[in-house]
């Protein structure tokens, strides 16, 4: 499963990048917003910073399939052939994949609640399905059942297209979702930096360090302790 940084703040993706096994960064226009910046320069950088093969997931804005592909354009050609064009999972955007997909771009439908825009969202030729789980639990569904299904969707009709889930909010769901072999999920720096929080490691680790001091004294590793 590929994991997926959430966020367009290059402070959080270049501290998430330092320490755990991310493949790209994925963007929103509230994501965008969040950060006030005008969205090709923060996008721009993002992408000078996690190189030219890493995933970056942009969305379109407009409402209809016309504008959408044209967006679409506009978007690979300033941020690479490697950028997903974002697209919202309702009928417009399924004929804006259908065209980007046959002219050979990467598409992650996103904004993807139920199993059969996912399905939709595959037979045009996405690449990605962008389900929101904790925003499915919102409106009183399961985000992990309907995530699990989609990608048994995709599995028993031999179609291409992988999960990519978001809008978690803690370790479990990703686990969940990893469990059941999903293709990706993209979650927040601080979703991310939870998967390894974990009081008892840190209680563990401590008490290894003050067992080798009383051995070796203050502040002694393996460097220097003859
Ligand atoms: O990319 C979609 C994702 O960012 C939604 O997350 O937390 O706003 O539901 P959230």
């Amino acid at each position: 499963m590929k994991l997926l940084i959430d966020d367009a703040r290059i402070e959080k993706i270049k501290r998430i990048y330092e320490f755990y096994p991310v493949d790209g960064v994925t963007t929103n226009p509230s994501i965008l917003a969040k950060g006030g910046r005008k969205p090709y320069d923060v996008l721009t950088e993002i992408r000078s910073f996690i190189g030219g093969d890493a995933e970056l997931h942009v969305q379109v804005i407009s409402r209809t399939a016309e504008d959408m592909v044209a967006e679409g354009h506009k978007i690979t050609s300033l941020l690479g052939i490697n950028t997903y064009i974002k697209i919202p999972t309702d009928a417009e955007g399924l004929k804006a994949m259908k065209i980007l997909s046959s002219e050979g771009y990467h598409i992650t439908a996103t904004t993807i609640y139920t199993p059969m825009q996912a399905f939709l969202a595959a037979k045009v030729g996405a690449d990605y399905a962008a389900p929101y789980v904790n925003r499915i639990d919102d409106l009183g569904s399961n985000g992990i059942q309907a995530t699990r299904c989609m990608h048994d969707i995709f599995v028993n009709n031999s179609l291409k297209t992988q999960i990519l889930a978001a809008s978690f909010k803690n370790s479990l769901q990703i686990q969940e979702l990893c469990e059941h072999g999903i293709g990706a999920c993209t979650a927040t720096p601080e979703v991310i930096e939870g998967l390894i929080k974990n009081a008892g490691v840190s209680s563990a680790i401590d008490v290894f360090n003050r067992d080798f001091e009383s051995l070796c004294g203050e502040n002694k590793t393996m460097l220097d302790c003859e």
